[in-house]
């Protein structure tokens, strides 16, 4: 019976389908390959002589934007990467542009093999005061060779006076030495950070509170990619376990999160996590499926984005507080995102950022300098302020609902009635 509703619904949702188009989608920044701002022409030469700067190997992953600047994370998968955390003026003037990026917060932090400066950043989020959260993997040139010479950290930067205010070292007792901690959520007001670690055999959540400074491990098996997730033939094995996407919810105490072998969307309710237990698996619930996807926001009205990589899309969903549906909507499909999708971000406006990278080309050596291989793209995305219970206006749905319901029970009592005979 269940079964049957859920076609009815299925079929009305199809019917409903919004249009779908790219007009809206506006180009703002693009680079064949990324322009760093250098101190001098010198160092430049004297970097690219060295083989310091091999200017292809150089590749947006995430990005954030705070106030008027964009921030920017650019992982050591390779050799010949001077900087690894950068940010730009967001500069909507003149479009699109290729800015140069600046090393943030200094040249001196980006230095590789000095375990205070930062090593390779994946994943970076702001704070509600401002502060620049950062997650130093601290492995690099995963694409070439297994080099770990510093131990993973978070640094959080103050972005009003780019001063390090912290940097917490993820203590050796915390983690496994097949660790691979290249993503976070974090808890933008109660400044606590869900660290991801996604490697084939342990993983789980590491997370830190900034208030305490305390760290705590949490095994959670669905977060390990399945071992014969290796037939995902464009991203190198070693590299899949990176490609986890999580996000909070505040709203609802959620933390989302999904894997990029399987499609499937999963959560956990934050309260496990005040709890004294070691393993958090049993208590993950899975929504269903949602496409392969790489990135996973929250927005500040509660909606979630994230990107389909087979659909060349990026899909929003709201979680209702009075039924429960796990039906996604997709705001943005485009033969311009046909590249692969690497980071989201939603700004105050209500834009949605989308990076969108050549990563097939990048991760197989294939990069083509002539193209542009980096592209940010900007879309406005309507957004329903929180739905409300006694909805007006007509809704199909829900008169398909009760006349099923209807016919449900006029069944029963015929059932009854025949009974009784
Ligand atoms: C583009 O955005 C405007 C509002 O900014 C909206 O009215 C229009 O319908 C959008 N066009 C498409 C094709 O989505
Ligand atoms: C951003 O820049 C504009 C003009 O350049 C300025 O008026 C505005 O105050 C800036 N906003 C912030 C938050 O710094
Ligand atoms: C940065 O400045 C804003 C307003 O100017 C302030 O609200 C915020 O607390 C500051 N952040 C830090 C970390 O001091
Ligand atoms: C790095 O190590 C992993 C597992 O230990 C291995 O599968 C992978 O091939 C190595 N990568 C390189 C580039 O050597
Ligand atoms: C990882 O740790 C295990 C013991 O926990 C050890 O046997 C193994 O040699 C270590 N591997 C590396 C690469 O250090
Ligand atoms: C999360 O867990 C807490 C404590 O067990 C509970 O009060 C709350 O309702 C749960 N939230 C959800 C969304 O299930």
């Amino acid at each position: 019976m269940s079964v049957k509703f859920i076609v009815v619904l299925c079929i009305l949702k199809c019917c409903f389908c919004e249009d779908i188009s790219d007009n809206n989608l506006t180009l703002i920044f693009k680079w064949n390959t990324l322009e760093l701002k250098w101190p001098s022409k010198e160092r430049k030469t004297q970097l690219m002589d060295e083989q310091k700067y091999i200017p292809e190997n150089s590749f947006i992953r995430d990005f954030k934007l705070w106030k008027n600047w964009t921030y920017f994370t650019i992982p050591r998968w390779k050799k010949g990467i001077p900087i690894t955390l950068a940010r730009i003026p967001t500069e909507l003037n003149v479009l699109p542009t290729s800015p140069p990026l600046e090393p943030y917060p200094s040249w001196s932090m980006q230095t590789l093999d000095d375990c205070f400066a930062l090593q390779s950043v994946h994943s970076i989020d702001i704070d509600k005061d401002g502060q620049l959260w950062v997650l130093d993997s601290g492995m690099v040139e995963e694409l070439r060779v297994n080099r770990t010479y510093c131990p993973p950290k978070l640094v959080i930067i103050d972005s009003n006076t780019s001063l390090i205010i912290k940097e917490a070292v993820i203590p050796a007792n915390m983690k496994f030495n097949n660790s691979i901690l290249t993503t976070m959520a974090l808890e933008r007001e109660k400044q606590i950070v869900y660290v991801v670690d996604s490697n084939y055999y342990n993983s789980g959540f590491i997370v830190y509170e900034y208030q305490t400074g305390i760290f705590k491990r949490f095994l959670c098996e669905q977060l390990s990619p399945d071992e014969d997730s290796s037939n995902i033939n464009y991203i190198p094995p070693n590299i899949i376990p990176e490609f986890v996407s999580v996000s909070l919810n505040t709203e609802r105490d959620k933390l989302y999160f999904s894997t990029f072998d399987s499609s499937d969307l999963l959560y956990v309710n934050v309260s496990v996590f005040t709890r004294s237990v070691n393993d958090i698996s049993s208590f993950v619930v899975n929504l269903g499926k949602n496409g392969r996807s790489v990135k996973l926001i929250s927005d500040s009205k509660g909606y979630m984005y994230f990107n389909i990589v087979n659909e060349r899309s990026v899909a929003q969903w709201r979680e209702s507080s009075w039924v429960f549906q796990y039906t996604p909507h997709i705001v943005v499909q485009s033969k311009l995102l046909c590249h692969w999708i690497s980071s989201l971000d939603v700004d105050d406006e209500g834009y949605l950022w989308i990076v969108s990278n050549r990563f097939h080309d990048y991760s197989k050596d294939n990069f083509k300098l002539e193209k542009e291989n980096i592209r940010i793209f900007r879309i406005y995305v309507p957004r329903k302020e929180k739905p409300k219970r006694p909805r007006t206006g007509f809704n199909a749905e829900y008169v398909v609902l009760i006349l099923f319901l209807i016919i449900i029970g006029l069944i029963v009592i015929e059932i009854l009635m025949f009974n009784t005979d």
